[in-house]
């Protein structure tokens, strides 16, 4: 019987961090908004309470149907879950409008809790909160405080820990919580009494088998975009369903340097039943006269849906449109700021699914990133394909300002392979999350030899991010800079001036469209 945990979610900026350090400890867990009912599923061992933006105090607050939680599962509350069990049951909750933000020191009162072993007499957390608990509901003891505030964990512990319940007003999920990760660990172990055996190992087969079972005999389309997500659900595919996978990978010259060629050629390597298609000419005249970012990556999204349909059309028993989809694309998240605004559209390929008649297998619809290449690594996906920097959909067309033409194509794609050829030399590609080039609309005047010249400029970009929700440019070393700014501009004709983007994100955005 598969364990899990439920995470509910009252919308903090947290609560994909609970997440990730669960299943860092082999407990599989997912998240669903606060007011989102329990299912009742054997597996289910305990439910944890996120934390929140808001305060319970809010006339609007949002509350919890407690009966059928409480008594039935271990509960663990976090932050706003804590106060919000202490509100509902009873208790008083003070609010404050100062906010303590940052480390504190906890002490254990209780040096028996099963919650607390191993964690040290005294010890660092990582506090976020406004409001705090003046007084406990009744049957619910201290224990563990901080030199500011007496209720920094509280318990009601039963004699069957299935009724046991912890709320912990700091943040153990935190990496500044020292001892976060071994509370976590002992809820799972000692008060859920969950066996952690979910690993990518245990993932893989159990995908295998589920894949197995859910497309029997029939066939199955991928999509391929060179990219870690695509690529890991193909080999995950793959190894359960051999050639009645077909996968495409698709040329819409807007690829890197050579990529289409390496790419497809790593690919077949894997064994896979994979058919390239060359749709550079359709994309480009899809492309022509457009210079607005979204117009161009909605003719993008229409040509590879066309491209896609018309090849598909070929393939002979088709019934399943496999996709790479990951967790954080189907997380229901309680929105703070209502529904949230299209600042880019990144959904490249909408619709086909429906266009398509066929049914939808998404295999990693339930992993994180990090999780991804971890079951890459499990399947033994070369390194290449694993550690690559995420690219997006429409590829240079958003990093060509303006109209894309295949010679501007050409030209980005010469500095570009520079830019990463020197990362990769400098053992520099690793340590950044995302590296671009982009070619700027605009010419200016330079000197060559004896020459004048008036030519176009390349911005380089590199950030360091941990999802592409905001981002810190690089800190690339000058010398490493000035050697790529001299290569391209020796080197590629039509560039005379290189520049290097020094904007966060926010307020500017990691693609320059
Ligand atoms: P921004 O520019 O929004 O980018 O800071 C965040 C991350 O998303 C990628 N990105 C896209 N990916 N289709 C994609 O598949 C798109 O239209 C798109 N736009 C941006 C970007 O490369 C970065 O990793």
């Amino acid at each position: 019987m598969k364990e899990k945990v439920i995470i509910l979610d009252f919308g903090s900026q947290y609560t994909q961090l609970i997440a990730r350090r669960i299943r860092e400890l082999n407990v599989y867990c997912e998240i669903q908004p606060y007011n989102q009912p329990i299912k009742e599923e054997e597996g289910l061992k305990a439910v944890i309470l996120s934390g929140s933006p808001f305060s319970v105090k809010e006339e609007n607050a949002l509350k919890l149907p407690l009966k059928g939680l409480l008594g039935r599962y271990p509960v663990l509350a976090i932050c706003y879950g804590a106060q919000l069990l202490a509100d509902q049951l009873g208790g008083q909750v003070e609010r404050s409008q100062k906010r303590e933000y940052g480390k504190a020191h906890l002490h254990k009162l209780k040096q028996d809790d099963p919650l607390f072993q191993h964690v040290p007499e005294s010890s660092q957390v990582w506090m976020s909160h406004a409001d705090h608990i003046l007084h406990l509901p009744k049957g619910y003891e201290v224990v563990a405080g901080t030199e500011s505030i007496e209720v920094a964990a509280f318990r009601k512990r039963e004699e069957n820990s299935k009724q046991a319940v912890y709320g912990l007003q700091f943040h153990p999920e935190v990496s500044h919580t020292e001892y976060g990760k071994q509370l976590l660990k002992n809820f799972l172990r000692n008060i859920a009494g969950c066996k952690a055996e979910w690993t990518p190992a245990s993932f893989v087969r159990e995908t295998i088998e589920n894949i197995r079972k859910q497309v029997g005999g029939e066939g199955v389309l991928l999509g391929l975009s060179g990219g870690v997500d695509s690529s890991v659900a193909a080999a995950l595919l793959h190894r359960a369903l051999g050639d009645q996978l077909v996968c495409f990978f698709i040329d819409n010259g807007l690829l890197r340097k050579g990529e289409y060629e390496e790419v497809l050629h790593s690919y077949r390597d894997m064994g896979l039943n994979i058919v390239g298609v060359d749709a550079k000419e359709e994309f480009y005249q899809a492309l022509k006269g457009l210079s607005d970012p979204e117009a161009k990556r909605k003719a993008i999204g229409r040509t590879f849906v066309e491209v896609f349909q018309r090849e598909a059309a070929k393939l002979p028993d088709i019934q399943w449109l496999a996709q790479g989809t990951i967790y954080p694309d189907v997380i229901e998240s309680v929105s703070v700021h209502g529904p949230s605004v299209t600042i880019k559209s990144h959904h490249n390929v909408g619709g086909l699914p429906d266009i398509l008649h066929l049914k939808i297998i998404e295999p990693l619809r339930m992993l994180f990133k990090d999780e991804v290449r971890r079951v890459g690594r499990e399947l033994q996906l070369p390194e290449d394909i694993l550690g690559r920097h995420p690219f997006p959909g429409p590829g240079l067309a958003i990093r060509i300002l303006g109209e894309v033409t295949a010679e501007k194509v050409a030209l980005l794609q010469e500095a570009d392979a520079i830019f990463i050829g020197e990362l990769r030399r400098e053992g520099l590609y690793e340590r950044v999350w995302q590296a671009a080039t982009i070619l700027l609309p605009i010419q200016s005047v330079g000197v060559m030899g004896d020459e004048r010249t008036y030519e176009k400029t390349v911005v380089l970009r590199a950030v360091n991010s941990l999802d592409g929700m905001t981002a810190e440019w690089s800190r690339l070393p000058h010398d490493f800079l000035a050697r790529v700014s001299n290569r391209i501009i020796n080197q590629v004709h039509g560039i005379n001036r290189v520049v290097y983007d020094i904007s966060t994100k926010p307020p500017a955005t990691i693609e320059w469209e």
